[in-house]
């Protein structure tokens, strides 16, 4: 199978023809529809610092994204059957740890992740754990199967968040961010704050239910919503960013008693002032670690299978997997949402 495979250590990663994989005990083969590249897989190309820390087993098939068929089954697999339509849950958990015996399998304390630490779905096929290959609607489209894992992330926050008739603003318009807009939309918040350094994603959260675009580097965003909602600030936000200036100058636009969303990953710490923007705002912090398994895929399904959320500003462009190398250059040079790649 052609299969966008890294294999040293360093920048880049080769289109190359490796074996089919054959699914282990409790794994099924699912052949990939579509993929998804994310922060992640940037980083792994790149092959950055943290790259060069997490990513041991080289060579390796890449990303962690993806939506395909189920075409054999393992030993012991007991619910799916072949023709099964999934999406991949990516936090694969041990089942042993004390998080997975107490409800919070999604943070495990062994969690392995596909592309990261085994082989990935930047190919035809992907031998896959059945506990992890989640059935999904038909009436989901494979490219949106694929971003179901980042659009999770989002979602586990707003639901978490309980937007319902309440003044949100969402830091940072990636394909995080935006999704985490239509799901709020769709939950319905009241006014919508988006805020990011991008034109192009800010007009894309623009469509998709944000009626207030804030521009940092064009205008103050503790000004602008102030003034928008009668110098109180919002009740919640939702860092989709990781930006660490953001973050700091978001707990200054929060409400007193309102709620802080931590879903981006800052790559370095990050010094708020927490006297005046935590304990004595009584500001409530909430950090998120990818999806709960399985409650947010469930809700997202319901919600993407009823036509709730707008997804088309979350998938920006399909290219086929044989043009991984230009995809990744594409993201690169900025102006675009998810890339998905069509093996
Ligand atoms: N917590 C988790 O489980 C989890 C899982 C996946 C990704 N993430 C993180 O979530 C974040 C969002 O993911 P994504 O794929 O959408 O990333 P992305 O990089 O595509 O989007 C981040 C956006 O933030 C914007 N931004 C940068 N500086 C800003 C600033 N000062 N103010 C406002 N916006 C600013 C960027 O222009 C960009 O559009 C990333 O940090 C990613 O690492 C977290
Ligand atoms: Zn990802
Ligand atoms: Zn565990």
């Amino acid at each position: 199978m052609k299969a966008y495979v890294k294999q040293n250590a360093g920048p880049g990663a080769s289109l190359l023809d490796i074996p089919v994989p054959v699914p282990g005990e409790g794994e099924v083969l699912i052949k990939v529809k579509a993929a998804a590249i994310c922060g992640t897989d940037i980083h792994i190309h790149d092959w950055n610092a943290w790259a060069q820390g997490a990513v041991k087993n080289l060579p390796l098939v890449m990303g962690h994204e993806f939506s395909g068929e189920v075409v054999e089954l393992g030993p012991r697999v007991k619910k799916l059957k072949k023709g099964d339509y999934v999406s991949g849950e990516t936090h694969i958990p041990c089942g042993n740890c004390y998080q997975c015996l107490n409800g919070l399998q999604h943070i495990c304390a062994n969690l392995l992740l596909p592309g990261v630490h085994r082989n990935g779905c930047f190919a035809e096929y992907i031998a896959y754990p059945e506990m992890c290959s989640v059935k999904i609607p038909e009436s989901i489209a494979p490219e949106y199967g694929a971003v179901m894992e980042p659009l999770g992330v989002g979602v586990n926050a707003i639901l978490e968040g309980n937007v319902g008739g309440a003044n949100i603003a969402v830091v940072g318009c990636g394909p995080i961010g935006i999704g985490m807009i239509s799901v709020a939309d769709a939950l319905g918040a009241a006014k919508i704050f988006a805020l990011d350094i991008s034109e192009y994603r800010l007009n894309l959260a623009g469509t998709c239910g944000a009626k207030h675009l804030i521009n940092p580097t064009k205008s103050d965003p503790v000004q602008a919503i102030r003034e928008v909602t009668g110098s109180v600030g919002v009740d919640a936000f939702f860092d989709a960013s990781g930006n660490p200036e953001a973050i700091v100058q978001a707990f200054k636009f929060l409400r007193k008693g309102g709620h802080a969303h931590l879903v981006g990953l800052p790559s370095k710490p990050v010094s708020l002032d927490l006297v005046a923007d935590v304990i004595f705002k009584e500001a409530t912090v909430h950090g998120y670690h990818g999806r709960k398994m399985f409650q947010t895929w469930t809700a997202m399904m319901n919600l993407m299978d009823s036509g709730k959320v707008n997804l088309k500003p979350i998938v920006s462009h399909t290219m086929p997997l044989s043009s991984a190398d230009e995809a990744f250059s594409l993201i690169r040079g900025g102006n675009v949402s998810k890339v998905v790649l069509l093996p």
